[in-house]
């Protein structure tokens, strides 16, 4: 079942902080071990910004990396999509700020809100977008300054993010080139599983609600697990099918990195050899919507994918939310 796909990824980028938080260092914060940590969830450190720094300094590196890579200048970019639940500030969007820092003044620009799965969600809404509106270049970004909302004292919650952001530089596709195929779903039944409930028009801050710590993630961590398996296998499975394809057919799969354990669990229920699922988690943690870019920046840079290539992604996050995507590069 081939479908001529109307946009392909020109360029990426991305960008994490300097700073290293390793898990020794998270032995001296809270009640844990190093060991725990990466038998757990595979993870060894994660980047994390310095206090002050906002998402859109991580993005817009992100961004003009990726505008390099694609040839496209910032007068050339019609679209800004932002996927993230961390933009600098309530409002205006962090889409907008992006916009200025770059000098992108002719795009229309926003955030959309679908937390680890806001970059596939942002690729799909980005391209639908073009079809329908006849952009040209769109700049695609999944980022989140997670540790701004992590609760330091919380050890089930804070040794797992990291901080980052990745970019694409969406255009039209040479006929052979794009994105194939992609696979979108929510199911608002179990917000409560995961989630951040302060601050917003719900429980808007006051002394009390810093006090109760409302304005840190909760999350249900067992539940969240089970749920990420079971999602992202079946978000796996019908991208593959609408696009007639196999894993054999995949040169890489890139899962979204939450934890090492979550992504053996989905490579085995499709019998995926190992050299064949991209993994950074060791290194940055769940950076949430900046996971797949990243890792997708990554890979091609260090040449373990290239033109042509045939590419899986999927996703999963707070909503919930969860999407996959496949790619010919
Ligand atoms: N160090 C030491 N012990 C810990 C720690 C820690 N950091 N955290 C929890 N524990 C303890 C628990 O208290 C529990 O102790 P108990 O048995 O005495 O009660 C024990 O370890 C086991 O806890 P579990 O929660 O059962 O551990 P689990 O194997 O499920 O791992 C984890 C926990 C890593 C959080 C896992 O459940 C997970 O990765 N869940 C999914 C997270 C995820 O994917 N989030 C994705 C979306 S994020 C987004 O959308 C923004």
């Amino acid at each position: 079942m081939y479908k001529a796909p109307n946009t392909m990824i020109m360029g990426t980028g991305r960008a994490v902080p300097e700073k290293i938080l390793t898990n020794a260092d998270l032995e001296n914060m809270v009640d844990t071990s190093s060991h725990w940590i990466t038998a757990r969830t595979g993870i060894q450190e994660r980047r994390v910004v310095e206090p002050g720094v906002p998402l859109s300094d991580l993005a817009v590196k992100a961004a003009l990396a990726a505008m390099e890579d694609a040839g496209v200048a910032a007068g050339e970019i019609d679209l800004i999509i932002v996927g993230t639940v961390t933009g600098d500030m309530k409002f205006p969007s962090t889409a907008c700020l992006i916009q200025e820092k770059i000098g992108a003044t002719r795009a229309v620009a926003f955030d959309l809100s679908a937390a680890c799965s806001g970059f596939l969600y942002g690729l799909q809404v980005g391209a639908g977008l073009m079809l329908a509106s006849g952009y040209r270049h769109a700049l695609i970004i999944g980022g989140d300054v997670l540790t701004s909302m992590v609760d330091w004292e919380d050890r089930d919650t804070c040794v797992l993010f990291g901080d980052g952001a990745g970019a694409v530089v969406l255009g039209p596709s040479d006929g052979e080139r794009g994105l194939l195929h992609t696979y979108l779903r929510s199911d608002g039944s179990h917000s409560n599983l995961l989630y951040n409930a302060g601050g917003g028009s719900l429980n808007p801050p006051t002394a009390e609600s810093v006090r109760n710590k409302l304005h840190f993630i909760r999350m249900e961590g067992r539940e969240v697990f089970r749920h990420a398996v079971t999602s992202m296998a079946e978000a796996l499975q019908q991208v593959l099918v609408a696009a007639g394809l196999t894993v054999a057919d995949l040169d890489l799969l890139i899962p979204h990195q939450a934890n090492l354990r979550i992504i053996e669990a989905v490579g085995k229920r499709f019998e995926i050899p190992e050299e064949k699922v991209y993994v950074n988690v060791d290194r940055l943690g769940n950076t949430s919507a900046a996971s797949i870019p990243i890792a997708l920046d990554e890979a091609r840079r260090c040449g373990r994918i290239g033109d042509g290539d045939l590419i899986g992604m999927v996703t999963f996050g707070a909503g919930f939310t969860w999407a996959s995507g496949i790619l010919r590069l």
